[in-house]
């Protein structure tokens, strides 16, 4: 092999030894052949199809796929949210009936409540389970000091960037110290740069905290710089295709983003997600020629 190609299967020693040692970790979620069929007055629509996987404590793992490929149904299934038609979902080897404390959840739409402060947000849930205010009020400071707002305890979220809004989501999820973090698309709604930060203030929000994380994205650069492994669904019906090792090293940074490692991966997970075919079918012939009469001018502007 050449030095401009690398193989996304390939991994250096350090990359497989730890892999190793985080299989050899206790499984936290595992999930067996999950169905999920949808019946409405339009007909069945099957989300996910014997999808399984699992996942070991403090794993990042990424899960990507087509728009419709079932993702946030996943997630919603995982979180108690939704039922599912078949399978089975277990968290720390016991059967998801319906949402819990052992799940701490992150969306894309900011889900705060408006009219408390941001201390009173992650104080929320301590409190609704009987902790008293003063000890709730601790541990939210603690937590809102892990994600480094700890100056904007008594403001509320409309004061806030969408960036710092989501790090109050974070808090607000860990403050309940969940088995697993389910997160979909968290910073889908932020600015190219904002993501930037947010995805290296994730990764050491991990790195200090006993948490394992399944988060969901577009963004292949996202999944690549933030998981252990990627977990690649397919669309109607809903299907694994693929978990892959990330075998970009760790600690992670945007200087690897031009890696062989992450050229390599990235490559594969293209070549998954759109496949050469669906460009030629679905992409390229989508001018009809009654169109082209949104324009008068006969050259090619190409
Ligand atoms: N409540 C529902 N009732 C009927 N069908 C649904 C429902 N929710 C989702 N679906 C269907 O299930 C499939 C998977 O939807 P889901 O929202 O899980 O996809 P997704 O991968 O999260 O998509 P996106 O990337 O656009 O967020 C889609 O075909 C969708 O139309
Ligand atoms: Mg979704």
């Amino acid at each position: 092999m050449d030095n401009t190609t690398h193989d996304y299967l390939s991994q250096s020693d350090a990359v497989k030894a730890r892999f190793d040692k985080l299989k050899q970790r206790e499984v936290i979620l595992e999930v067996k052949g999950l169905n999920k069929v949808y019946k409405s007055a339009q007909g069945e629509t099957t989300a996910l199809s014997n999808v399984s996987f699992k996942t070991h404590r403090r794993e990042f793992v990424c899960v990507i796929g087509p728009s419709g490929c079932g993702k946030s149904t996943l997630i919603r299934i995982l979180a108690g949210l939704e039922s599912y038609s078949g399978g089975q979902v277990l968290l720390d080897g016991k059967p998801v009936t319906g949402p819990g404390r052992d799940r701490g959840m992150v969306f894309q739409g900011y889900t705060l409540f408006p009219w408390l402060t941001v201390r009173k947000n992650v104080m929320f849930g301590l409190e609704m389970n009987g902790m008293s205010s003063e000890e709730a009020r601790r541990e939210a400071d603690l937590w809102l000091e892990l994600v480094g707002l700890e100056r904007f305890a008594s403001a509320y979220p409309h004061q806030l960037s969408g960036g710092m809004k989501q790090r109050v989501a974070i808090a607000r999820a860990l403050v309940n110290q969940p088995r697993i973090l389910l997160m979909d698309e968290p910073f889908g709604a932020l600015d190219a740069q904002t993501r930037c930060k947010m995805q290296a203030h994730l990764l050491d929000i991990w790195r200090n905290v006993d948490v394992t994380i399944l988060f969901i994205t577009h963004d292949l650069d996202e999944a690549i710089l933030l998981a252990d492994r990627i977990l690649v669904l397919k669309a109607n019906p809903g299907e694994v295709q693929e978990l892959i090792e990330v075998p970009v090293p760790r600690p992670r940074s945007v200087d690897q983003l031009f890696t062989p490692e992450f050229i390599a991966t990235k490559a594969r997970l293209e070549a998954l997600i759109h496949p050469p075919a669906s460009i030629a079918s679905d992409e390229v012939e989508t001018v009809k020629p009654h169109m082209i009469r949104f324009t008068n001018v006969a050259d090619n502007v190409e």
